[in-house]
């Protein structure tokens, strides 16, 4: 994978990208420690494909998926961000015009449980102040190996203020809730707001928003 994506570089799905027939566009990032499966549970959403080989990520990548809510075409550009600390300095430059996070920790490790208030410090320092969370707990189905209670999770979810799904990339448990579901809140946040401080300011760009400051494209109302 590139180290980083420059602003109008090509995508792995150039038709995709380049699409300018949408309603709104919608910038997310999926972050978390090393091999939580935040790239597995991007490839399942977007190829629905799963591989059980771990290609540590280097630096960041994207993908483009577009959906429709409420009648509306949605266009997700979601980043994914490489867990390992080293590539911190990369990764958190990409957090600002972020609309919404998937923040990952794996069920069957409590040390990447333990690691879920240090990303969400990096979230409140490093991105727009009402960007919305869901906190994803992976591996649903090593739940026989699961070092994390549910309701652990649940509770630190609720005083962050974040949604809350358990999933699986493997066996495609939650995936497309857990995006339907980042979606509707950010849309919901957005009309609460829509006569003040709707989002971060809308890109300009017409290169479908791969700057990495860009967040919402055309406000919302879905
Ligand atoms: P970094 O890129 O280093 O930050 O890691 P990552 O979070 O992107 O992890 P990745 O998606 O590469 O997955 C790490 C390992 O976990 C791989 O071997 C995956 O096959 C495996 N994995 C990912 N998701 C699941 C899942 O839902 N269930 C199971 N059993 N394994 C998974
Ligand atoms: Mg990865």
């Amino acid at each position: 994978m590139a180290l980083a994506r420059e602003p109008g570089q090509q995508s792995q799905e150039p038709r995709d990208a380049a699409d300018q027939n949408f309603d709104y566009m919608f910038k997310l990032l999926i972050i978390g420690n090393s091999s939580v499966g935040k790239t597995s549970f991007l490839f399942r959403y977007a190829d629905d494909s799963f591989t059980s080989a771990f290609v540590s990520t280097v630096g960041i990548d994207f993908k483009v998926k577009t959906i429709y809510r409420k009648d509306k075409k949605v266009k997700l550009q979601i980043w994914d961000t490489a867990g390992q600390e080293r590539y911190r300095t990369i990764t958190t430059a990409y957090y600002r015009g972020a609309m919404g996070f998937l923040l990952m920790y794996d069920i069957t490790s409590q040390d990447s449980f333990g690691a879920v208030q240090d990303w969400a410090t990096q979230i409140k320092t490093y991105s727009w102040d009402n960007a919305q969370v869901v906190l994803v707990g992976n591996k649903l189905d090593l739940d026989d190996d699961r070092q994390v209670p549910t309701e652990d999770a649940q509770r630190l979810a609720t005083e962050l203020g974040f949604l809350f799904f358990e999933a699986s990339a493997k066996d495609n448990i939650h995936v497309k809730q857990v995006f339907d579901g980042l979606v509707d809140v950010i849309c919901e946040r957005m009309n609460d707001g829509v006569n003040g401080d709707a989002g971060p300011s809308p890109g300009t760009t017409s290169a479908a928003g791969l700057n990495p400051d860009v967040g919402a494209q055309k406000g919302c109302a879905c």
